[in-house]
Parts: C-alpha cells; structure tokens; sequence
C-alpha cells in the first residue's frame, strides 16, 4: 500500500461464475490527483469502482481508500467517498432535495448542510425542480441527482463511473467546470468516461483497463506518446488528381485541394513525404501536422472493437 495515497488497489481479484472480471489489478491514486480508468464495455471499470464503494466483494486483493480498508473499514471509507454510479439507481417516491437531504442523513448531517445542499442544487441546474418526485425526472436530470447526492457529504475522493452518460451538452460542460473546482479545492477524482476527449482534457494519469487486466497505467502525455502514428494533411494549389505509388498506401483521403496520410512517427520523414509529393507534380501550399490523440492510443492498445 502506498503511504498517503487516495486510493490503493492491491492484487484486486473478482470472479462471477467463470468470468474472471478483475485479474490482479495494482494501483494507487495520489490524493489530489485528477485519475482516469478506462476501457472497453465490460473491461471491469464499474466492477472495480463497486469493489471500492463495497457494494461488491473481491475474492482477493486489498483496496483502501485514504489510508483506510474497505472491507474491515466500510463505514469509515464510504464516508470518504462520493461515488457516482454508472446505474440510474433512485427511489421514485422522494423530491429531489429530499433525495439529497436524505443522502446526508445516512451520513449523519444534518440542518448544517443545507447551505451546500442548495448549492449542489443550483450547480447542478436543479434549483427549479427541487419538489420535484425523482420519477418524473428525465434520464440526464436523474444522473444529475445521483451527481449531488454522490456530492453531499463533500467526501474527498470523488469517484464517477460515466457521470456524463445521457447529459447534454450545456450540463456537461457546466459540470466539468464543477468538477475542475472540486478538483482545484483538493478533492481527488477518478473518472470513468467512453469519451477519450473528456479524459484527455481532464485526467493527469490514466488506467486503461481490458478484460480484467491493466493495459496501460501512466500519465497522460506518457499515453500520448505510445502513439505510433500522426497525420499529415497537404493542401495544394490545384485538385490532387496523381499520386506517386509508394504514398498510395499512407493516403487516407484527397478532396478537391487537401489530402490526409497517416505517417509512422518511426518510419515516415515528413521531410522525405514532402519531397516525394511535390516530386510528383503536387505544388504544396500549406501543410498541417496532427499527432495522435488518446482515442488513437486507445484503439491502438484495445483494439477497434473496444471503441
Ligand atoms: N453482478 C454480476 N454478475 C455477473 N457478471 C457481472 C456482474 N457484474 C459485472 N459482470 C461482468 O463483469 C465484466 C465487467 O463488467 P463491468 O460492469 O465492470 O464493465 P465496465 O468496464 O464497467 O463496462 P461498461 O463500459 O460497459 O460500463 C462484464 O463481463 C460483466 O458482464
Ligand atoms: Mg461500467
């Protein structure tokens, strides 16, 4: 275990059945940091976050949160923890603030929360349907609930499986922002997220996790540069009819004007492409280089299919 880590994930196994859904999986988060964990449907993502929430059991292995044991712990840890859960999980029967109070009560709080009650509710663009039943509320509007809720005891780990699922923009942007200010305030986040973009702004260091097993762990311009490709993108002064034999193959596409071709950084000179193009007849205007991104770098570790 780490000394004064956030979290600490130690030879974590899982079974269900035959399934080996976690197979040994070792990390830990610093507190403070900005944590992503991603990976494929049924990578083992929201098994790992439910082991940490202990709503689901390990078969070996040890996980703490601040120090603490979740297992011999779980009072003390789940109070350290606000966690999002990838489930629209709720009790139809309660109002929306009365789904938030009632979350602080579990945790003791009382009257002396409601202060920042009423902030989540703002933040979250909830002020408006406060007696609202939970049942009414639409798909994004109920994740935005579990968002507070997971928020109310201001616990100082975050943890957040897909909190951006079925949220449309504006309130996805606005809870970024929300999110960066729990971070800049000293929280710890980890986050789940399908979109890499999302985790590419936000996340410092990056858990890829495939069939159970950890595929990549590191910062993320470490990740950024496993890229083996980047594009290059050619605009000439006329429409690109020709193109000499050996750059057939690098040739993403020719519109009009523009071509894309995708170059190995290990193998493929910009400067010898360049050369070998205007060779060709091509007269060259501008030219724009695009390393990859950590989508590239996902497929390029996960595969097509874990997209
Ligand atoms: N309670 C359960 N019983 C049986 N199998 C389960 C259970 N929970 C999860 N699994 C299986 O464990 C594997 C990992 O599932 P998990 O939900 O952790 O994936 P995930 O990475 O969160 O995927 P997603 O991106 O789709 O949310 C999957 O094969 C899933 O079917
Ligand atoms: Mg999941």
């Amino acid at each position: 275990m780490v000394a004064n880590s956030a979290v600490s994930v130690d030879t974590l196994h899982k079974r269900f059945g035959t399934l080996h859904a976690l197979k040994g999986i070792d990390f830990s988060i610093a507190q403070g940091e900005f944590f992503g964990l991603l990976g494929p449907n049924g990578a083992g993502k929201s098994t790992l976050i439910n082991c940490l929430a202990g709503l689901v059991r390990p078969d070996a292995g040890r996980l703490s949160v601040m120090g603490h044991d979740v297992v011999t712990e779980y009072r003390r840890t789940r109070r350290l923890l606000g966690v999002v859960p990838q489930e629209l999980v709720y009790d139809p029967f309660l109002q929306v603030r009365e789904a938030l109070q009632f979350q602080a009560g579990y945790f003791g709080l009382g009257k002396e929360n409601d202060d920042w009650i009423e902030e989540l509710l703002t933040t979250l663009n909830l002020a408006d349907r406060a007696t609202t039943n939970m049942r009414a509320l639409s798909g994004g509007m109920k994740r935005r609930v579990l968002i507070g809720q997971a928020l109310v005891h201001k616990p100082p780990v975050v943890v957040l499986d897909e909190p951006t699922a079925g949220v449309d923009v504006e309130l996805r942007q606005a809870l970024w922002r929300f999110i960066k200010r729990l971070h800049t305030e000293g929280h710890t986040i980890v986050l789940t997220t399908h979109y890499l973009e999302e985790a590419e702004n936000l996340c410092e260091r990056i858990a890829i996790l495939d069939h159970g097993a950890a595929v990549a762990l590191e910062t993320k311009s470490e990740l950024l540069a496993r890229g083996i490709c980047r594009s290059l993108h050619i605009f000439a002064s006329h429409k690109i009819e020709t193109l000499p034999d050996q750059l057939r193959e690098k040739v993403q596409h020719i519109n009009g004007h523009s071509m894309e071709l995708r170059l190995r950084k290990d193998k493929d000179s910009i400067v010898s492409v360049l050369d070998t193009i205007r060779d060709a007849g091509i007269d060259i205007i501008d030219i724009q280089v695009e390393e990859d991104r950590l989508e590239d770098v996902f497929v390029q570790l996960v595969g097509e299919g874990g997209k």
